[in-house]
């Protein structure tokens, strides 16, 4: 991070091109709509798989990643990386041909119901274990999201006992295993992750740094401020700060933004998700500089990602400049519905340069 050197002028910092590393594009207009929002921040995303039908074959996902592509702004210089859902019924095979593909980075693991579009996610792990052994053979990363769907556990609690129920005996049967545990929500998430070896990473969203649960139930049920795992209490927020700011390698950028129509949102029962691309890097860098580490964010928004994947770093850069500005209320979205961001009509402390 390069401060700016006029003593009194405009704050600027200047960092490596970033990425964001968990991203819903969704597909056709909607993909549209959204798309043009991740390719201005980032250089390149990690795009989820959770399509109807979902993404689990290489030639699905090679299609998708021409889809993208094809929608791109003219000028845009954005790299698709994509994901396979994994199924039940996935074959190891599908796993080299993921690995051999060029394209395909990761697979990931929704535990079926846990979340939007996850119907035909894995609905017992042990049935996973032969592309299991594939991916920590290949090294093709697991992408995880970590909550149980058992109806008997709290859903502020589904993240850690996941840990005790899944992913620690996960880690024990496949201990070479590449593991990213998505949008970790939690102390215990954070404290599981540093424990771990260097095999295991975990990305955190802007929206679990900068907000605690009571922001679903400001004054008013809030529906922006609902997605999966749901916001959990504050000392878990102060936890997440700590792991994002302290350097470690293990912790990146991954942004979730999940959109969904106004109509959807707003609704007796709405959907989760978060529409945080619009303005992604500007809220990365207010809670960054809450905790006076505006010099980290850089590693962690640019480094780290791509040193897990082992992708080469980006060689461009991106400029933030400390500037009160208003996000808009909402963006257009697919058949003229209205798309709320997070923060809708609410000042920012950055905005990113063009
Ligand atoms: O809030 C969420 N929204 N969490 C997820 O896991 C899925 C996502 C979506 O696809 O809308
Ligand atoms: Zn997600």
């Amino acid at each position: 991070m390069r401060p700016c050197p006029y003593a009194g002028a405009i704050m600027q910092i200047t960092i490596t091109r970033p990425d964001d590393w968990h991203l819903h594009l969704r597909d056709g207009p909607e993909m549209a709509a959204v798309l043009p929002h991740s390719a201005r921040q980032f250089a390149r995303a990690i795009v989820m798989p959770n399509l109807r039908p979902p993404v689990t074959t290489v030639a699905a996902a090679g299609e998708y990643r021409a889809r993208i592509l094809a929608a791109l702004p003219d000028g845009a210089a954005f790299e698709p990386l994509m994901t396979l859902y994994l199924t039940d019924s996935m074959s190891p095979q599908e796993v080299w041909r993921a690995a051999a593909s060029g394209f395909v980075r990761a697979v990931k693991l929704y535990p079926a119901g846990a979340t939007t579009n996850s119907d035909s996610g894995v609905t017992d792990i042990g049935r996973c274990a032969a592309v299991l052994a594939a991916m920590e053979e290949c090294g093709l990363p697991l992408l995880v999201h970590g909550e149980v769907t058992d109806p008997a556990v709290d859903v502020f609690d589904r993240e850690k006992v996941f840990i005790e129920r899944v992913l620690q005996p996960l880690l024990l049967r496949h201990a070479a295993i590449r593991l990213v545990f998505e949008h970790i929500t939690t102390g215990d998430a954070a404290d599981f992750v540093r424990a771990c070896g260097d095999n295991v990473a975990a990305t955190i969203t802007a929206h679990h740094l900068l907000y605690n649960r009571n922001a679903i139930f400001a004054g008013g049920i809030r529906p922006h401020h609902y997605c999966l795992p749901v916001l959990k209490r504050e000392r878990h927020r102060q936890a997440l700060l700590q792991a994002a700011t302290s350097g470690n390698p293990k912790f990146f950028l991954g942004t979730d933004s999940a959109p969904h129509s106004r109509a959807s949102k707003e609704s007796a029962c709405g959907c989760a998700g978060c529409y945080t691309a619009p303005a992604a890097l500007e809220l990365y860098a207010e809670a960054f500089e809450s905790m006076a580490a505006l010099d980290r964010l850089e590693a962690f928004a640019s480094f780290h990602g791509p040193d897990f994947y082992r992708l080469p770093r980006n060689a461009g850069q991106v400029t933030l400049q400390q500037e009160e500005w208003l996000l808009p209320a909402a963006f257009a979205y697919a058949g003229g519905e209205p798309l709320v961001p997070l923060r809708a009509g609410e000042p920012l402390r950055w905005r990113l340069l063009d």
